[in-house]
């Protein structure tokens, strides 16, 4: 028997309560603008549905529900209210072209506003820098204000609405948001929901024993509820210290950390949170945010017996917010930062959730190729791991500003005939150096002295080998490495997805080992690829000798080529078979235009030969877009060493 779904008409229903009240009390402003006031009801009733369900799964038992639904009303049409009518605009013309960030035009850039401009007023001059390279998406990191020393990068937030006095103002945050605007490019910031800092207004106000903000966390008076917690809990930072909460001496109680001890994971089953939180949320959205990084999606649930990862709720909570955004500023998209098992990534992208997504498989894969000279782990995993919802896509990066884990699926590993644990521990021994024959430079981050693991830190370019050739001086070494980089730089610009680059890697970035002089940060090895070394694009971008300008422009041209070719932009991506455990392909594919691109891992030339080639529906010469050079029909194909070609098949 069907159950008579009940939700859909009290959904309604409580809308028709709240609403006129609600149009009663901002009566005046709402007169002022009858038609936006129009068009804003019309994206009320149509995700209001979807909001009422989310909520009430997670709030309905509570005696209190209308009132939720009532403040969260209020709350909406207020940030409403408050939305700059330059961002309605924007709103408008996204609502006209809802998939915008999935065109082959979509580069995006990541970078610390301190480590690289010093503050916000001077990010304004290097605009005309991103331009160069053709970004038109543009992450800065964690920029609010928080605690003074280790505060891990900025992730733990004391005001969402304050940005850290050293870099600079809000004000000057939505000035360069509006001015990047008008050059085409969409900021991107991190919504850090699962925490605060200890210093937040709200942790503070816990400290002081107000139990209205104490019931924003989870505390506890003693051990008993936490340790049947942690048994079943993975450790985040176990170098810096063993288990899930930490002791707060003000209010003499157990909180909940997951990471460091002073971020206080926010307790979301309360309401008060979330509707605090979606306020953040929106304010930010309001200052010229398009994109925001949401932050340790997993994490935002705990349910007692399971490791408190990836509960259903922390999805309810995501797509609470995203329909609350589609009525306030539909413009905002939400990018999911889920750093877990495969299976879990994907069960956050979707259109109604994070319609972006970073993909850690892709990029982990292409490191553990990289060190094999394999790729049987990669096509294997990336032939059933690349789908997903239609409207959505990945964010394919290299480097970004955390470690490498090696998040592949066990049994995807021994589908291929490789044993998961020890593959681990050899890619860690390999990027750590610590192997006959690597080339890397990495650095263990977080080791884990009762089970072993440890995870990777460092840069693109000496994890590729570019820091041991240039310390050995030996320009052979140095070729391979720009090699192995000019490889990886081209299956992210072309297999689908929003590609994002690591500022810094764009000229090279080396490892910076200066935090090991920085008692804050000492023990987090993060920092060595979280530099402040600069290279002077501007000026050097005029001499062409420099390894520095030739990763430049490299990583330009390829951006330039990925935009002028419509069958980049995101949609399918079909891994081929390229007959040779050396190679990595596939073909890219959009209308008429199809595209396959072939990517060889092995320092020596790899051949895949002419039948494999007729397998993909190559017909008569081809040409490789890289560099020219055409393909004779019913030729093999032989790539030279890390070489990528991007063959035109349409
Ligand atoms: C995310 C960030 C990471 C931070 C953690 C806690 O994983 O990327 O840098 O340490 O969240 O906020």
């Amino acid at each position: 028997m069907i159950e008579y779904d009940w939700r859909p008409e009290q959904a309604i229903k409580s809308l028709n309560r709240i609403l006129p009240e609600v149009e009663k009390t901002f009566a005046n402003k709402l007169g002022q603008a009858p038609n936006e006031w129009h068009q804003f009801k019309n994206r009320l009733h149509r995700e209001w549905e979807r909001l009422f369900i989310c909520l009430h799964q997670l709030y309905g038992w509570q005696y209190d529900f209308f009132y939720t639904l009532q403040r969260l009303l209020y709350t909406l049409v207020q940030y409403w209210l408050k939305r700059p009518a330059e961002l309605k605009l924007l709103d408008e013309k996204r609502e006209a072209d809802p998939l915008w960030f999935l065109s082959e035009k979509v580069v995006g850039g990541v970078l610390y506003v301190d480590l690289f401009s010093d503050n916000l007023a001077k990010l304004d001059d290097h605009i005309s820098y991103f331009k160069k390279l053709g970004l038109n998406y543009l992450h800065l990191m964690p920029l609010f204000a928080v605690p003074k020393g280790d505060n891990d990068g900025g992730y733990a937030v004391s005001d969402y609405r304050a940005i850290n006095p050293d870099i600079g103002t809000m004000e000057e945050l939505s000035k360069l948001a509006a001015a990047l605007r008008d050059e085409g490019i969409s900021l991107v910031l991190d919504f850090v929901f699962n925490h605060t800092s200890d210093e937040h207004i709200w942790a503070q106000k816990a400290k002081s024993g107000n139990p209205d903000f104490m019931a924003y966390y989870y505390t506890y008076p003693n051990r008993e509820l936490p340790d049947q917690f942690q048994k079943y809990l993975r450790e985040i930072f176990p170098a810096v210290r063993k288990g899930s909460f930490s002791w707060c001496e003000e209010m003499k109680r157990w909180v909940w950390t997951t990471f460091n001890s002073f971020q206080w994971d926010l307790n979301y089953t309360n309401p008060e949170v979330f509707r605090a939180m979606a306020e953040e949320m929106l304010f930010l959205a309001n200052q010229g945010v398009e994109v925001l990084r949401l932050d340790a999606v997993a994490f935002i649930w705990k349910r007692l017996g399971t490791n408190c990862e990836n509960q259903p709720e922390a999805h309810t909570i995501i797509r609470a917010f995203n329909a609350m955004a589609k009525i306030v500023a539909p413009s905002l998209l939400f990018k999911s930062e889920a750093i877990v098992h495969p299976d879990d990534v994907i069960q956050y992208i979707h259109p109604d959730e994070c319609q972006l997504s970073y993909n850690p498989l892709l990029m982990s894969l292409l490191w553990e190729a990289l060190a094999t000279r394999e790729t049987k782990l990669l096509e294997y995993s990336m032939r059933h791991r690349y789908p997903i919802p239609a409207g959505c896509t990945w964010v394919n990066f290299i480097r970004c500003h955390d470690d490498i884990g090696w998040t592949f699926d066990d049994q995807d590993a021994r589908n291929v005939g490789i044993d998961p644990a020890a593959h681990r521990k050899f890619l860690n021994k390999f990027y750590t150096g610590d192997y006959p024959g690597s080339f890397s430079k990495g650095v263990p981050f977080q080791f884990n002295a009762d089970n072993g693991d440890v995870r990777i830190s460092g840069t693109f370019s000496s994890l590729a080998g570019l820091e041991d050739a240039i310390l050995k001086q030996d320009d052979e070494l140095i070729q391979r490495a720009v090699r192995r980089i000019n490889l990886l730089r081209s299956i992210i610009v072309s297999i689908g997805g929003i590609p994002l680059l690591y500022i810094g890697d764009e000229w090279g970035m080396l490892n910076d080992y200066t935090y090991l002089t920085d008692p804050t940060i000492v023990n987090d090895s993060r920092w060595v690829h979280r530099s402040r070394k600069r290279w002077n694009a501007r000026e050097d971008l005029t001499d062409q000798d420099t390894l520095e300008w030739r990763f430049f422009h490299e990583m330009v041209k390829l951006f330039d080529l990925r935009k002028k070719l419509p069958a980049l932009q995101n949609g399918g991506m079909e891994v081929i078979h390229t007959g040779n455990h050396h190679l990595f392909g596939y073909i890219r594919m959009f209308s008429d235009q199809k595209i396959l691109i072939v990517n060889n891992f092995a320092e020596e030339p790899q051949k895949m030969d002419a039948d494999h080639l007729n397998a993909c529906g190559i017909k008569g010469d081809v040409v490789n877009l890289i560099n020219h050079d055409v393909l004779s029909s019913g030729k093999d194909l032989v790539l030279s060493g890390h070489q990528s070609v991007w063959l035109d098949i349409s």
